[in-house]
């Protein structure tokens, strides 16, 4: 299994409406490709979760890089994992009454173990994306 995590500048805001019409297509799409995640979203940017097969992983960031909502993408993790952290879900926001608290308190706890700029970023979207 793979996991890939990162970070874009959102060019739709954070309108529900815009985050809930990727998600349903993410839903649609990452159920046939067998590829599960987790995106969050804090107005300005976005933080996502991606976990599946090496080439399901691959071929929906190369849809995702072609996505004129968002720019900027920055890649923090890109390798093979023992198993799932996220498995429960297709694509999910937080906080939709889903129990993703393990989830998010995973991905603050990979951020605040870096010390790297990006993980800075990904530890303040996440963050915020509470607010
Ligand atoms: C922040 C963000 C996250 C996305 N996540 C996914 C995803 O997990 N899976 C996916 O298939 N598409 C995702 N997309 C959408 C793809 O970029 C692309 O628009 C979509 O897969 C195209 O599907 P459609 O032509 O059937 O609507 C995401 C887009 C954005 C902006």
């Amino acid at each position: 299994v793979h996991r890939l995590i990162y970070i874009s500048r959102s060019l739709v805001g954070s309108s529900a409406n815009e985050l809930d019409a990727i998600v349903r297509r993410s839903v649609v799409h990452n159920q046939a490709n067998g590829v599960t995640g987790m995106l969050w979203s804090d107005g300005a940017n976005f933080a996502q979760v991606l976990e599946g097969e090496h080439d399901a992983v691959a071929e929906t960031m190369s849809r995702i890089r072609a996505d004129p909502r968002h720019a900027d993408i920055e890649v923090l993790v890109d390798r093979s994992i023992a198993q799932r952290m996220f498995g429960g879900w297709a694509m999910v926001l937080p906080g939709e009454g889903s129990e993703t608290t393990d989830q998010t308190a995973f991905l603050v706890g990979f951020a605040a173990s870096q010390h790297t700029d990006l993980a800075r970023r990904l530890y303040e979207i996440v963050l915020a994306s509470y607010e």
